[in-house]
C-alpha cells in the first residue's frame, strides 16, 4: 500500500474546523489538524513523482474551480490536484463567464450549486468574499485566496515545504519581508506560524506594515539587516501594486535598493537559511535574480510541487468530511 493510501486510516483530529467542511483559512486551525493535513500531503508527495499519477479516492466527485483573479500555479495546482485524486474538474475563470455579463457572486454561485459540484475552489478579489459564498452552496469551499485576507492553502504548502527541509516548524524564525498590508498570504502564514510554535517577524517599510501586526504583539522590524539577524527562513512577498491605491514605495528601483532579498541582505540571516517566495516573482523588485536561482538556498520551485500534494490532501478531507467513501 502506498503512504498516500495508507494516511487513509488516520481519522481526523477531534474538535475540527474542517469537520464543518469548509477550508476557508489558517485562522482557527488547531495545531493537530494541521499537522493532520500536511502529514496527508506528505504522503502524495512521493505519489507524485511517480509515472503513473491518477488515483481514485474521488472518483465520480465534481470540483469546480471559480476564478474572478488571474493565477498561474494556484489554479493548475488545484485543477491537478483534483485530476490525480480523480475527481471531474472544470475551471471558470471570470473572462468568458457570464460574470462578465454583470452577474453577481451569489448568483454564480447559485448556478453552478444546482450542478451539484462536491467541492467549489474560489479566488476572489474582495476580502470576505468566498466566506460569504460557503454559506449558499452544498458543496465544500476551499479559499483560493480573497482579497488581502486568507490564502490557506498556500500557508500550508509553505509549511510543508519548511518541514521538509528543517524537520519542524516549532522553534523556528521566519522572517515575513515586503508587502504585508495586501498579502493574504503573509497572514496566513502568520496564522499557521503562530499557531506551530515558530517565531514570526515582519520586515517592510512602514507604509506596507500594517500598524495593527505591530499591536497584535507581532515583532517588526523596518531595516532588513536587523530584521533578517539569525533567522531560519526569509520568505518575501511580491510588491502588490495591483491592490494599491496612491503610492506606497517612491520607486521600484528604490524598492529594490531597501527591500530586495540579495546576497548581501542574505547575510544577515543564518547560514543555511531557506529562501521561500510564493510567487509570482518580480526579479529584481522584491528579490535578485541570482538569490531567486540559488538551488543550495531558494526552495520556490519546491514550494509549487508541494502545492500539490497540500491540495490533494485538503481536497480528500474535505469530500470525506462531506460524504464519506
Ligand atoms: C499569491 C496570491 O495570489 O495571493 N500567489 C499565489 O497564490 N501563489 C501571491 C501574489 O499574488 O503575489
Amino acid at each position: 500500500m502506498t503512504a498516500a493510501a495508507k494516511s487513509l486510516d488516520n481519522p481526523i483530529p477531534p474538535n475540527s474546523q474542517l469537520a464543518q467542511g469548509h477550508l476557508l483559512g489558517i485562522e482557527g486551525l488547531n495545531p493537530l489538524e494541521i499537522a493532520y493535513l500536511l502529514d496527508k500531503a506528505e504522503g502524495y508527495v512521493d505519489h507524485n513523482r511517480q509515472v503513473d499519477k491518477k488515483l481514485d479516492l474521488l472518483k465520480g466527485r465534481t470540483q469546480i474551480n471559480l476564478f474572478y483573479e488571474n493565477s498561474t500555479r494556484t489554479r493548475a495546482s488545484f485543477e491537478l490536484a483534483g485530476k490525480r485524486m480523480g475527481a471531474d474538474v472544470i475551471n471558470m475563470a471570470v473572462e468568458g463567464s457570464s460574470i462578465k455579463k454583470g452577474e453577481t457572486l451569489i448568483d454564480t454561485a447559485m448556478t453552478l450549486n444546482a450542478m451539484q459540484p462536491d467541492i467549489l475552489v474560489v479566488r476572489h478579489d474582495q476580502s470576505g468574499a468566498v466566506n460569504l459564498l460557503a454559506q449558499k452552496v452544498d458543496g465544500a469551499v476551499i479559499n483560493g485566496g480573497d482579497g488581502s485576507h486568507e490564502h490557506p492553502t498556500q500557508a500550508l504548502l509553505d509549511a510543508l515545504t519548511i518541514r521538509r527541509r528543517k524537520g519542524t516548524l516549532a522553534g523556528l524564525t521566519v522572517a515575513i519581508c515586503g508587502d504585508i498590508a495586501h498579502s493574504r498570504v503573509a497572514r496566513s502564514n502568520i496564522h499557521l506560524l503562530n499557531i506551530m510554535g515558530a517565531r514570526v517577524r515582519l520586515i517592510g517599510p512602514p507604509t506596507l506594515v500594517p500598524k495593527s501586526f505591530e499591536r497584535m504583539g507581532l515583532e517588526v522590524h523596518h531595516d532588513m539587516r536587523k530584521g533578517l539577524k539569525n533567522v531560519d527562513i526569509v520568505m518575501m512577498l511580491r510588491l502588490q501594486m495591483e491592490r494599491m491605491q496612491g503610492s506606497y514605495v517612491p520607486s521600484t528601483n528604490e524598492y529594490f535598493h531597501f527591500w530586495g532579498l540579495d546576497y548581501e541582505k542574505l547575510s544577515a540571516a543564518k547560514p543555511d537559511a531557506l529562501i521561500m517566495h510564493p510567487g509570482p516573482m518580480n526579479r529584481g523588485v522584491e528579490i535578485a535574480t541570482d538569490v531567486a536561482d540559488d538551488i543550495d538556498r531558494s526552495a520556490i520551485r519546491e514550494q509549487v510541487e508541494m502545492g500539490v500534494a497540500v491540495r490533494m490532501a485538503c481536497l480528500e478531507v474535505l469530500c470525506d468530511q462531506r460524504q464519506p467513501r
